[in-house]
């Protein structure tokens, strides 16, 4: 069905793993488009709790879009890869599932923009985290200019924007890049448990909470407003009588009707 992607259902946690190890991953646009694709299906597959990204191997998450293949393109060509790109990470970004990027190795340049995208990363201790772009003669193309100052703020991801340096996972946790960083042999089973924790909570105030956090990163959108209007619409769900019911019972609220 993919061909650059392998997709795999485990305890109702959907794995996508980027399949091109012998080029360390490198994003082509086609396999963007089937990650997109994959995330979109996963959120609409109800035994899908949430997703994990993660790449084939143990030493490249994703070593960036595949510079082979751009080499030569126009600018129209450059534009439209662009534009396509953030539509994919767009996408990751506001479905209503959590997306857990789980950093096996390099995560450079749109490896890196791809991993931003997901909602919480965690990376095993042999991960690299950079945005080398600078290096090849133009910016991020996939967000890094936005993403990284969001989640490291101005000075730190300047710095790794205009020097191209990559850091190590440990510092990338320190830096607020990463959210948890363990061995390699345990990454997954990691990254898994963390989609499970979430998957326990209320999938609809999960769902309005990426609603509300993305809204404060849009230009022209009342951030607080949002809020004020999800918390109200969330007493109107059945995830709020479980919530409510469940704590009033003194028992664990079960969501799912597991
Ligand atoms: N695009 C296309 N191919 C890539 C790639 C990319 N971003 N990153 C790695 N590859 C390919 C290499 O060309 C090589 O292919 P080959 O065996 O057919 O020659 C293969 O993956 C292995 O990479 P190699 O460079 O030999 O591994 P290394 O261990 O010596 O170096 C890196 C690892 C990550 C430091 C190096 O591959 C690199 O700098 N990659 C590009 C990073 C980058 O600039 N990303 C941003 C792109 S916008």
């Amino acid at each position: 069905m993919y061909n650059n992607i392998i997709t795999q259902i485990e305890d109702n946690v959907l794995v996508i793993t980027i399949n091109r190890e012998s080029k360390l991953n490198a994003l082509t646009i086609e396999t963007l488009q089937e990650i997109k694709q994959a995330v979109n299906a996963g959120n609409e597959d109800a035994s899908v709790y949430g997703m994990i990204v993660t790449g084939s191997g143990s030493k490249a998450f994703a070593a960036g879009a595949d510079i082979s293949e751009f080499a030569n393109f126009s600018v129209d060509e450059a534009t439209k890869m662009s534009a396509n790109g953030h539509d994919v990470m767009n996408a990751i970004e506001e479905g209503s599932k959590v997306v857990v990027a789980a950093v096996n190795g390099f995560a450079l340049g749109g490896g890196c923009e791809l991993a931003m995208a997901c909602h919480l990363r965690v990376a095993s201790k042999n991960a690299k985290f950079g945005q080398p772009e600078v290096n090849l003669g133009v910016p991020p193309g996939y967000g890094g200019t936005q993403r990284l100052i969001q989640l490291v703020g101005k000075g730190k991801g300047l710095e790794l924007l205009l020097t191209a340096d990559s850091i190590d996972a440990e510092m990338a946790e320190r830096f607020g890049l990463v959210n948890k960083v363990v061995d390699l042999d345990v990454l997954l089973e990691e990254a898994k448990a963390l989609v499970v924790k979430i998957a326990s909570k209320s999938p609809s105030a999960v769902n309005k909470i990426f609603k509300c956090v993305n809204d404060f990163y849009k230009p022209n959108v009342n951030g607080m407003q949002r809020e004020i209007y999800e918390f109200g619409e969330a007493f109107g769900t059945a995830d709020f009588q479980e919530g409510t019911e469940a704590f009033m019972n003194k028992r664990k609220a079960d969501f799912r009707n597991l």
